[in-house]
């Protein structure tokens, strides 16, 4: 049977940095309060003149140069991202700027801070499930376009960035993906979400309207609505088990984690899942100082600064799991 490894990663960042004082100059808040709370001090935002699919086209090209892969030998392109530039999907988009001419499979996958996870396992199961060789798996956000930047309990939380890794078919001896472990609960929608909202329409469409239902509903997306003490609390709780769960599924046990790779959220989630899993803090891979939460890049994002800093070796084993809106969370267990 196909085993399937991951071969390469790659990142891209936006050039505005905004610091914790920078923020301080428009919301009531502190360079203090939001690094003893989150852990967060500078995050990187995209400009008008930016685009994510940019940004990821970046961060893909990267991965593909570690991998030694050119894009012609990309098989599919899942772009996991809560933030598209296309309503329908940005992944063709991307598939197009990388210049993959076989027109391979390219789509998006929405599940917010989870997002990357959920890509991930879907690359393996594709490969070994069908005829791929190279899943090219993206996790790509831009949330600061959907933060009330007046909201000091949301805005100082989140920056934009792109991660990328490249998934390939191998031997099943050489297999680097593990056991997994995905849930969602749409009860927790509540806590954080960012809904569609009717926006007035002030044209009417002749006498048939009321009998048709005319107008139409125009719709937009409300900024990001947050429960910040749920969200944590959810966090703690449910990444732990799943984690758990995932070490399980593979019968490796804790002891045996070279790395925990934590969605990068708060600094004080990370600590807290890190002490329930006793793992020590040098085991623990964490950006988020530098980045903020970037939602669905943060994985990949601070995976390549690992990779490439030395820290993570090829051979090592990580359990890593995302967790964020939907509620979504999940995890995996896989050999870089
Ligand atoms: N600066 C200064 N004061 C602030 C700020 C701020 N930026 N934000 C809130 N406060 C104030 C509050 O108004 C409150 O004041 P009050 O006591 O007078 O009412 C006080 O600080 C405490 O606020 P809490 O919300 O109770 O603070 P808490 O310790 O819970 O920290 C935080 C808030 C940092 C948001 C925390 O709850 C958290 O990190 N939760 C997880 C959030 C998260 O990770 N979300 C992303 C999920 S991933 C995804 O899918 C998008």
């Amino acid at each position: 049977s196909k085993g399937c490894k991951l071969v390469g990663c790659g990142s891209a960042v936006p050039t505005l940095q905004i610091s914790n004082d920078d923020l301080a100059e428009f919301v009531d808040t502190s360079d203090e309060w939001i690094s003893v709370r989150t852990g967060i001090r500078n995050r990187r935002v995209l400009t008008g003149k930016e685009s994510l699919v940019s940004l990821a086209t970046e961060a893909s090209r990267r991965a593909l140069q570690m991998a030694e892969i050119e894009p012609d030998d990309v098989d599919m392109v899942l772009f996991c991202s809560s933030t598209p530039e296309d309503l329908f999907g940005s992944a063709p988009q991307i598939q197009k700027a990388l210049g993959c001419k076989r027109n391979p499979l390219a789509y998006d996958i929405t599940a917010a801070c989870s997002g990357f996870m959920l890509g991930l396992v879907s690359a393996a199961c594709h490969i070994r499930g069908g005829p791929f060789q190279n899943i090219l798996v993206i996790g790509a956000d831009a949330l600061s376009r959907f933060v009330d930047w007046t909201d000091r309990t949301t805005c100082i939380l989140f920056g934009d960035a792109a991660g990328a890794v490249l998934v390939q078919a191998c031997d099943s001896e050489h297999d680097g993906f593990f056991g997994f472990d995905l849930h969602s609960d749409g009860d927790g929608q509540r806590h954080l979400n960012a809904v569609m909202k009717e926006n007035e329409v002030d044209h009417t469409l002749g006498s048939n309207g009321a009998v048709l239902g005319f107008p139409p509903q125009h719709v937009s997306y409300s900024n990001i609505q947050m429960n910040g003490k749920e969200v944590f609390r959810f966090a703690v709780r449910c990444v732990p088990q799943s984690i758990e769960s995932a070490l399980e599924k593979a019968g490796i046990s804790r002891s045996n984690i070279d790395w925990l790779l934590l969605h990068q959220a708060n600094q004080r989630i990370i600590d807290a899942v890190a002490t329930r899993l006793e793992v020590p803090p040098e085991r623990v891979i964490a950006n988020l100082s530098n980045y903020g939460n970037t939602s669905a890049a943060s994985i990949p994002l601070a995976l390549d600064e690992a990779v490439r800093s030395g820290k993570v070796k090829s051979g090592h084993l990580i359990a890593a799991a995302g967790f964020g809106a939907g509620l979504t969370w999940g995890s995996a267990i896989v050999r870089w």
